[in-house]
């Protein structure tokens, strides 16, 4: 009860917290004590949240005042967002408005980066993208459950984004968390927040299909989890822990905290993390090179996640006047539907759901599947080359979208280059 009037005298001296709760007039009397909740005997008011996961995520911030900062601002993170083209060059370039952090989260920002917005747009105005960019409360699914079932979709207030309540509000109207604590709103203890089941639904959905977008959390779940490639759920790799109040002002004392980062794809130490890259000579003397993409840093496939996404293995031998004489590339990514994608699909395409975005990708054509947890990936190339001394050049580049001219480099980087030096002394049966 000490410590509960504490909360009380912090709350009205809490300027940011005296405004937030006047803006929103959230706070009210709890009715009956919430169930399961340290605050169950308090008499004391609790704050709720009526606008469910559109409560924006400064009103929580107003308390959680570090955890608000990684959210929105990336604050300690190698996060950063560049202009994004849609297709051509010419496109115009979608950018966050003048003035705003360039290193948000992407959960911060899921309803204001243009990206999305303008893809969204495109199709069917983004109904059935909502179930993610913008779910209602999700209750976490089964560890082992077969199929990922949606949420239900958030009509109000897209702008918020994925919020602080997006993740830890539940149906019932409760802050889930790791911890049995003492807080001004009902809380529940769910150890589950801590595993990757709490990334689940929007990371994934429907069933397992070995290559598609969608599916990172089914991907971890059986590919890396299954077999026992390492003990890491996605917090581990995706919220780094460290040790620190909860709540700054409040009289509580330090816990273990995971920062809210979620660095992804924009990030470069976190994309660089993901694969490793070697060249071989399999013959002395003959032009026939192996590449070896490894997956030796992600608990899931790479690229995971969007089918916009892409990795390329690009490969050239430069002679010794310095003048590329071969090319040769590969890309692979996530299959936008559960089939590869296909030019044969393109008229088709039209009248399916989806149809700019599922012909967009199967203009691309076949291409290489992801890389799996732990999968070592091998390319052969036997490029046609007279006798003599060159240089084997190869790089991985990550691009965020695929489908926009290649010459558009805002939105790739480069994860590793490597090269090797070799001798060509006997020729192809095929070369002349
Ligand atoms: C309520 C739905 C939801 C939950 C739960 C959720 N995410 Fe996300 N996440 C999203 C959406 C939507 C995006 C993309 C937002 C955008 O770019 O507009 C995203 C983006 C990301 C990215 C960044 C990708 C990039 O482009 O840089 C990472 C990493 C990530 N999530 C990890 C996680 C992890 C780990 C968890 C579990 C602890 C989690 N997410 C839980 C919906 C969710
Ligand atoms: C008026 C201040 C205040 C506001 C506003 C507030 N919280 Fe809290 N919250 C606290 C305090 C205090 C604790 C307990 C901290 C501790 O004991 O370490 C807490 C605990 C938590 C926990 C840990 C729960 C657990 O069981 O482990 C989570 C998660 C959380 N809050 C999320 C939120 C979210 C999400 C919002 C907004 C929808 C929010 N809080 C709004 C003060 C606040
Ligand atoms: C994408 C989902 C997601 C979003 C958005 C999110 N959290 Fe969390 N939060 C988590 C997860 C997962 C954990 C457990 C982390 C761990 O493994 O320790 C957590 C933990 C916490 C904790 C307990 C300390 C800890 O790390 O265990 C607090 C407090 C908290 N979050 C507050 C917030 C606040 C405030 C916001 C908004 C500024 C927010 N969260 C946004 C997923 C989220
Ligand atoms: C062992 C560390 C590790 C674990 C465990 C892990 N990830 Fe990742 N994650 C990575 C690496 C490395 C990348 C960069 C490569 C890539 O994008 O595939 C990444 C990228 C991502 C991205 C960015 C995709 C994009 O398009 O920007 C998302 C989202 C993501 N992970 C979610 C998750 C979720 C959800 C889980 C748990 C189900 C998880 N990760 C488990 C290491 C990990
Ligand atoms: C199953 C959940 C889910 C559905 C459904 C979904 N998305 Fe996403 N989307 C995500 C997640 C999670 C990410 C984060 C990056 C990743 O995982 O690759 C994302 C990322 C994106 C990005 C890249 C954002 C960036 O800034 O790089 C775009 C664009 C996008 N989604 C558009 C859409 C559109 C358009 C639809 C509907 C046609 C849609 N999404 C449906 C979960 C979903």
């Amino acid at each position: 009860m000490i410590r509960w009037l504490t909360y009380l005298a912090v709350l009205s001296v809490s300027v940011a917290g005296i405004v937030v709760l006047a803006a929103h007039g959230t706070m009210r009397a709890a009715e009956t004590p919430p169930e399961n909740s340290a605050t169950a005997a308090s008499p004391a008011a609790l704050l709720d949240f009526p606008e469910g996961t559109a409560t924006p995520s400064d009103q929580c911030g107003a308390c959680h005042q570090t955890i608000y900062k990684e959210y929105s601002e990336g604050a300690g993170s190698d996060l950063h967002w560049a202009e994004m083209k849609l297709l051509s060059l010419k496109d115009k370039a979608l950018a966050f408005p003048k003035g705003s952090s360039l290193s948000p989260t992407a959960h911060s920002v899921a309803g204001t980066d243009p990206f999305p917005l303008e893809a969204m747009q495109v199709e069917e105005n983004g109904k059935r993208c909502n179930v993610c960019h913008y779910p209602q409360p999700i209750e976490y699914p089964d560890m082992a459950a077969t199929k990922i079932e949606k949420a239900k979709p958030r009509a109000a207030n897209q702008e918020v984004g994925i919020t602080c309540a997006s993740c830890h509000l539940t149906p019932d109207g409760k802050i889930r968390g790791p911890y049995a604590v003492e807080a001004p709103h009902a809380t529940v203890k769910d150890e589950r927040t801590t595993t990757s089941i709490a990334c689940a639904v929007c990371h994934s959905e429907g069933e397992r299909v070995i290559g598609k977008q969608t599916q990172t959390f089914l991907e971890w779940r059986e590919d890396f989890r299954k077999p026992g490639l390492g003990p890491q759920q996605c917090q581990d790799c995706h919220m780094p822990k460290t040790v620190r109040k909860l709540a700054e002002d409040f009289d509580v004392p330090e816990r273990v905290v995971g920062r809210h980062l979620w660095t992804g794809g924009h990030s470069f130490q976190r994309t660089a993390s993901a694969l490793t890259l070697s060249i071989n000579q399999t013959e002395v003397g003959m032009p026939q090179l192996v590449f070896h993409v490894t997956n030796v840093g992600a608990g899931h496939s790479v690229p995971t996640g969007s089918n916009r996404r892409a990795v390329y293995l690009m490969a050239e031998i430069v002679n010794g006047k310095g003048k590329v004489v071969a090319t040769k590339e590969w890309m692979f990514a996530p299959w936008m539907l559960g089939r590869p994608d296909d030019k044969a699909f393109l008229d088709e395409d039209k009248k399916g759901h989806d149809p700019i975005a599922t012909s967009q990708a199967d203009a691309q054509g076949p291409h290489e599947t992801i890389i799996r947890a732990g999968e070592q990936r091998v390319f052969d190339w036997t490029p046609e080359i007279a006798k003599g001394g060159y240089t084997v050049r190869a790089r991985l580049i990550y691009d965020l979208n695929r489908y926009n001219d290649r010459a558009f480099k805002d939105d790739q980087n480069e994860l590793t280059k490597t090269t090797l030096e070799i001798a060509i002394t006997k020729q192809l049966a095929s070369a002349r």
